[in-house]
């Protein structure tokens, strides 16, 4: 039997409670095509942070070391929202993995089905179709690690802080790739974002791509635009955009605004893919949920576990090669959804919510027929 070898970091709130659906899930449809999944639960976040005093306990990093992927829940919330800012469960967890795993690609399908425009808000009209594009973002790179980055105290006494936004050519090709072979697989077209008529990044980011593009990949379709009209854009006619690419801080924030207008953050999953390989030859990477860990809705059993279903799938599409498993789980959340018309209480509109144990009992009947 082959073994998926995995980490499993649930984190907080709502977190441990849609990864055991998504776990029940995976398990559901891998275990007919001869797969096993042999993979290890180890505290981050808060939970990293109550149970070791790390956001990312050495133990953890240690566990996601031995694997091939890290299916990651959420983390963060109330209970630790006193803590100094580069002590946050966010952050402190996050990056470090980022950096650590060299998570330079993030992936993040911006999918509204066309039985769901009500939970976006944007009007109904705009978008009949639903929206279907996705965000590419570099994750590794840009203001959040550039140097130097401190705070420091002027001769006046006043505070001065820097962050440095820095990028190198071989550090927009790589992410230009990735960008590039998800075009391929998809519309054909990319939208590559910078801030050229001010950035010096951007600039070099801007002449990076388009010689990237002409000499790798020249039928494809490539476009530029700067961020702000991007932003714009987005909200003004969404399915204009194939593919979006962009780096690190804009795709921050153009992947958050893509999500809003998505509706629900419960259906939105993400991908960040590593420079290495892992033992199946196909990148290392990190799948998490794009929502948060909900904490007012935390522990009733009503939180929507498909996000974390879908980010399974990612998982065993990108991570392990499984494209199909990956097609079926995503095909069994839609169906579900938008055919059986199961709906947690994001997406109800209405409709007599589910709780989160039915919404994945629903979905694993899905996957058996
Ligand atoms: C994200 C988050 C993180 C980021 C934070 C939590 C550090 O907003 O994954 O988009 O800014 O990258
Ligand atoms: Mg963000």
């Amino acid at each position: 039997m082959t073994k998926l070898k995995f980490a499993v970091l649930p984190g907080d709130y709502i977190g441990p409670e849609v990864m055991s659906e998504a776990l029940r899930v995976l398990v559901a449809a891998t275990a007919p095509a001869g797969l096993e999944l042999d993979y290890e639960i180890a505290p981050v976040g808060g939970a990293g942070i109550d149970e070791q005093g790390q956001a990312l306990p050495d133990s953890t990093l240690q566990t996601c070391r031995q694997a091939d992927a890290i299916l990651f829940g959420s983390v963060g919330g109330p209970k630790w929202e006193n803590l100094p800012p580069q002590e946050q469960p966010e952050r402190a967890a996050l990056l470090p993995l980022r950096k650590a795993f060299g998570l330079f690609a993030n992936i993040r399908p911006g999918l509204l089905y066309p039985e769901l425009t009500d939970a976006s808000p944007l009007k109904s009209e705009r978008i009949p179709e639903g929206i279907d594009i996705v965000c590419i973002r570099e994750l590794t790179g840009g203001i959040y690690f550039g140097q130097p980055k401190r705070t420091t105290q002027l001769d006046n006494g006043e505070y001065q802080a820097i962050d440095t936004m820095v990028y190198q050519t071989s550090e927009i090709e790589r992410i230009a790739e990735v960008a590039a072979i998800t075009a391929r697989g998809r519309g054909g077209r990319v939208c590559s974002v910078d801030k050229a008529n001010v950035l010096e990044t951007s600039v070099l980011w801007r002449k990076t791509v388009v010689n990237y593009f002409a000499e790798k990949h020249p039928d494809l379709e490539l476009t530029h635009m700067y961020v702000d009209n991007a932003a714009m854009q987005l909200a003004r006619d969404p399915n204009q955009f194939d593919v979006l690419f962009t780096e690190n801080m804009f795709g921050d924030i153009l992947s958050d605004e893509m999500a809003v207008i998505c509706g629900s953050l419960g259906m939105m999953s993400s991908a960040s893919l590593g420079v290495q390989r892992n033992g199946h030859g196909h990148p290392f990477g990190l799948f998490e949920p794009a929502g948060g860990t909900a904490p007012d809705i935390a522990g009733k059993g009503v939180a929507n576990p498909c996000a974390q279903i879908l980010s399974g799938a990612m998982l065993l599409r990108y991570s392990f090669g499984q494209e199909e498993l990956a097609h079926r789980i995503e095909a069994a959340v839609r169906a579900t959804v938008t055919k059986d018309g199961l709906r947690t209480g994001d997406i109800a509109f209405g409709r007599e919510p589910v709780g989160t144990k039915a919404m994945a009992d629903a979905i694993i009947a899905r996957l058996a027929r």
